[in-house]
């Protein structure tokens, strides 16, 4: 707790803004439940403290009167605001009188709430309304003197109203919280609450959003998945301008939004809101992934293309899996295994008999020698099996979830299962040593956790009222009973915590064990899937979007669903390419690895019963990936450096256009395609037997990165129909940037490669372009200076000559593997070249002892003039500067 005391002081204020706001409030209305009884009537405003700082307005506040629908009204409630910085206003309520269930700063570290005060019989000039406005800040937090209590948030700058709470009751009982804010409903767009399988990015009103960690399959529309984050994104209408809405809370809820409104149904735990200020929807990105955790840096191999199945019987089936690659001549890094490779479905164990240690050790060795990797799945389920090594040592460690009295008894995959408590430090350690052995064996290079929601096979009876909360979620869409086909919510955690309140945090917690048991293990950058996840899992973990089916819409779904991932700051996300249940038909997986080479996480996984999907085994298919994939490899360095502005700020690396453009409202409503970072657009082919796409091109100058002979001018945004024939996606370069590309199917920055620039000029002649470069698996990304550099190029058309310049912007890591051998401009302006400009080449690190050589031609593409220098011998980590006469 804070040590100093503040002197508090009664906040003293008529402003003329709170009589408007007063004035402008709507009628109280009670909280209705589904029935219309009613839930609450509000609270009293009692009275107010600010605190010398500025940064800090806390009040009491009293029941109206009493309902004791689900559960009888906390009688006092405290309510806090506080700036923890300019771009981020807090505020929470919970009980005035007894502590409440919160998500510990252990798990998400951030400031502890400011210390709770009573009301000390506050002067009359303190009642009313109180405003706490820091000067530097664009953000206004109101209090309204109406009653029931309320109050706003509003920008500064223009006046309006993010979040306001005036008009709506608030309802506060030990297991059932509501509040609601009242929303523009012309101006408001909202993005985020999941997870969830959409058809719309945008929220739409109507929608009802439940958030509890269920093994549901993310072919179900529109239910409570896998993760919770109760977070949303609103991008203001025309001008663009987002901010940030988060409910720090672990508990179960629906979340409805009416397009005029917003309401939160919450069955635990506190009101505990961060809003941040924005106001571009990247700088939301920066704020709310500096409160929750930056992504977690992922390891280059990472980017590379992905092969999975359940369902793969033997080792030999792997290897053929692998060679089937190799021959088709489609780039394949990362090898995967499911639950097949077990012994009996045991966690840490080999199947003797189809997947021997021996032969397994020779897979995986022969794997690394060729440059690729290997990735297996993990439950948490232990089985419960007295001769299992696994298990002895985690009844030895007493690390599992406990019921009754007693471990917990779930059934999964292996049979009977108990299940790891990831809150008690001895089960972590328990997980880091069990990885640790089996990786002496098999030395795996990432761990793929499932079923961490919890699922498990059975729903254990009720035992007590926890288990049966007043209020029922929609869970499944058909409020169905939170213990089903999880660990009942009565179980209990290390520190007598309850399944209740702990349940969303579980994929979140066996993400940072297993997140950190690798790094211990191996040194490097480790790689961590999660199926299930919470607020701040990206600082650990990767995330699929599940399981999906082999269906035209489940491709189209992906969309929405890799875009909600990079808002709640988990940016390495894709879908399983291709689908994951049932049958896959050819067209379809064709178009699907069109889209998913574009995944910042691409991989191909089906499920067992369904037909094979590699996509080696049809000849269209093969085609396509051949072509998707070879872009997504050139793309490599780019990917790998959206990753670090990700780890950086947060920013994701798919992006919805309005990132982009968010002066454009056109972007707001687009389901079908999307940025990689700021500067490649996606217009994938979404339906059956369609040939051509309806894009939409924003402000700029759009370049076909098969076709550079293809260019899109869209002086403002523009919808276009592009052509897509079957073995075709649409990939677009924006004008104005430059691309490090590399030349080689492999996902290594520690093997030569060649390297080239590719400048695509903007309508004045310019392009920049940064690229970030280190070994691509040092545990931290943009760590000491000595193990990373990040170079910015720029390219400049003068007076009938073009200048491509390099810097170093930062860090001083040194490889000689990494070589530029050539230069690409698009873009000049028809006739401005000679066939055979002249090149010249100025190199501040020649003693590095690289020729320098180049060769330059040039040539017409459709309305522009390209130039291209080859034969070029140029470290990507020396400044450099390259002049080429044009004429
Ligand atoms: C609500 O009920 C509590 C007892 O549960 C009582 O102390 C309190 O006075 C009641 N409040 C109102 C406003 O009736
Ligand atoms: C692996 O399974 C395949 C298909 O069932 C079979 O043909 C092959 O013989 C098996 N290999 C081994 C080593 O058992
Ligand atoms: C325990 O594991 C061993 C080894 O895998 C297996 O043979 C045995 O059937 C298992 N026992 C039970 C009760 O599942
Ligand atoms: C809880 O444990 C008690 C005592 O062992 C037992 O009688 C009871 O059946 C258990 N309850 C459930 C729901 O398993
Ligand atoms: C759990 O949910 C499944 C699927 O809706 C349903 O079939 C089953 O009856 C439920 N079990 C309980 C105990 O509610
Ligand atoms: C998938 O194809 C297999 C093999 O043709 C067939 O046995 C199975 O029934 C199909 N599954 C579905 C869901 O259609
Ligand atoms: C890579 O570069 C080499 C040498 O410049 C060239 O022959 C080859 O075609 C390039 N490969 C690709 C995939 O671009
Ligand atoms: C183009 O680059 C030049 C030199 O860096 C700069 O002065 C100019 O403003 C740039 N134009 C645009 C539109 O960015
Ligand atoms: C370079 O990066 C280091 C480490 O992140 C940072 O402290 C330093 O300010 C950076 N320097 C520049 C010039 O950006």
């Amino acid at each position: 707790m804070e040590t100093n005391t503040v002197r508090m002081r009664s906040i003293i204020s008529s402003h003329a803004f709170f009589l408007f706001l007063a004035a402008l409030s709507l009628l109280p209305s009670p909280s209705l439940s589904q029935d219309d009884s009613v839930v609450g009537y509000g609270y009293r405003f009692i009275s107010s403290q600010a605190d010398v700082s500025g940064n800090l307005l806390t009040a009491q506040l009293q029941v109206i009167r009493n309902s004791s629908f689900y559960g009888a009204d906390i009688q006092k409630l405290y309510f806090a605001a506080s700036f923890e910085n300019k771009n981020q206003i807090r505020i929470r309520i919970t009980d005035a009188e007894e502590p409440r269930w919160e998500v510990p700063t252990e798990i998400i570290p951030r400031q502890r709430p400011s210390e709770q005060r009573h009301d000390e019989g506050g002067s009359a000039a303190a009642r009313g309304h109180a405003v706490l406005s820091p000067p530097d800040s664009d953000l206004v937090l109101s209090l309204t003197s109406t009653s029931p209590f309320g109050f706003t948030v509003s920008r500064r700058s223009s006046g309006e109203f993010l979040f306001r709470t005036d008009g709506g009751s608030l309802v506060f009982k030990d297991r059932y919280l509501e509040i609601s804010s009242s929303l523009p409903g012309d101006r408001a767009n909202l993005y985020g609450i999941g997870e969830h399988t959409r058809k719309s990015f945008r929220l739409v009103p109507g929608d009802k959003l439940t958030l509890w960690n269920a093994d549901t399959a993310a072919m179900n529309p529109d239910v409570n998945l896998y993760g919770s984050h109760p977070f949303y994104m609103d991008v203001r209408s025309p001008e663009g301008k987002a901010h940030g809405v988060l409910l720090l809370n672990s508990n179960g809820m629906d979340v409805i939004y009416s397009g005029n409104s917003i309401t939160y149904r919450v069955i635990g735990g506190v009101l505990d809101f961060y809003i941040f200020a924005g106001p571009s929807p990247v700088e939301v990105l920066d704020q709310y992934t500096e409160l929750i955790g930056r992504p977690a840096p992922m390891p280059y191999w990472s980017f590379g293309f992905q092969q999975c199945r359940y369902g793969y019987k033997n080792y030999t089936e792997l290897e053929e899996v692998v060679a089937g690659y190799a021959n088709a001549g489609i780039p394949l890094t990362v090898m995967w295994t499911d639950i097949d490779y077990m012994d009996a479905y045991k966690d840490f164990t080999l199947d003797p008999v189809n997947f021997p240690a021996d032969k397994m050790r020779q897979f995986v060795d022969h794997l690394h020698a060729n440059g690729q990797k290997y990735v297996v799945i993990l439950d948490p389920g232990i089985s419960v099996n007295t001769t299992y090594a696994t298990y002895q040592r985690g009844m030895e460690a007493q690390v599992f979830i406990k019921w009754n009295g007693t471990n917990y008894l779930g059934v999964v995959w292996p049979g009977p299962v108990y299940f790891p408590d990831f809150l008690n430090p001895a089960a972590s350690q328990f997980w880091s040593n069990e990885i640790s052995i089996f990786r002496k064996t098999l030395p795996v290079d990432g761990l793929w956790i499932d079923m961490n929601e919890i699922s498990n096979f059975i729903t254990s009876p009720p035992l007590t009222d926890l288990d049966t909360p007043p209020y029922s979620i929609n869970n499944g869409g058909v409020r169905r009973p939170i213990d089903n086909n999880t660990v009942p919510a009565s179980s209990l955690h290390y520190g007598d915590l309850t399944e209740y309140n702990v349940h969303n945090l579980y994929g979140l917690l066996e993400s940072r064990a297993t997140h950190d048991a690798l790094i211990k293990d191996t040194g490097k950058r480790p790689f961590v899937l999660s199926r299930s996840t919470f607020v701040g899992s990206g600082k650990y973990t990767a995330h699929w979007t599940g399981d999906n089916a082999a269906k035209w819409e489940d491709l189209a779904y992906s969309i929405p669903s890799i875009l909600n991932s990079g808002l709640f700051g988990i940016p390495m996300i894709g879908a399983d390419i291709c689908g994951f249940n049932g049958n896959t038909t050819e067209e379809l997986c064709s178009r699907w690895i069109q889209l998913g080479a574009f995944y910042p996480f691409s991989r191909d996984h089906s499920e067992k019963s369904s037909i094979r999907q590699e996509l080696y085994l049809w000849k269209s298919v093969a085609e396509s990936a051949k072509k998707a994939l070879g872009l997504r490899y050139r793309l490599l360095p780019y990917y790998y450096t959206q990753m670090f502005y990700a780890h950086k700020s947060g920013t994701p690396i798919a992006r919805p256009l309005f990132f982009s453009f968010p002066e454009d409202p056109h972007t707001y409503g687009i389901n079908t395609q999307f940025l990689i970072g700021d500067a490649i657009l996606v217009s994938p082919v979404l339906q059956p037997g369609a040939t051509s796409v309806e894009a939409y091109f924003p402000k700029g100058r759009w370049f076909n990165l098969f076709d550079y002979a293809d260019i899109i001018e869209a002086p403002s945004g523009q919808e276009i129909t592009i052509q897509a024939p079957s073995d075709t996606i649409n990939v677009h370069a924006r004008g104005g940037s430059i691309f490090v590309l590399q030349n080689t199917t492999t996902a290594s920055l520690t093997t030569s490669t060649s390297l080239e620039i590719l400048a695509v000029l903007d309508e004045e002649g310019n392009a920049t372009g940064e690229v970030f470069i280190d070994d691509g698996e040092v545990v931290e990304m943009g760590g000491d200076v000595s193990e990373w550099t990040i170079i910015r190029f720029t390219c400049r058309i003068e007076g009938g000559k073009a200048h491509v310049r390099s810097v170093v912007v930062n860090g001083t890591y040194w490889t000689d593997k990494l070589v530029v051998d050539k230069v690409v401009i698009l873009g000049l302006k028809s006739g401005s070249t000679s066939a055979l400009p002249r090149v010249h080449i100025e190199n501040q690190l020649i003693s590095a002892g690289k020729v320098l050589a180049g060769k330059a031609s040039s040539s017409s593409r459709g309305r522009f003039d390209s130039v291209e220098i080859t034969g070029l011998s140029q470290s990507i980590l020396e400044k450099f500067h390259i002049q080429i006469d044009l004429v």
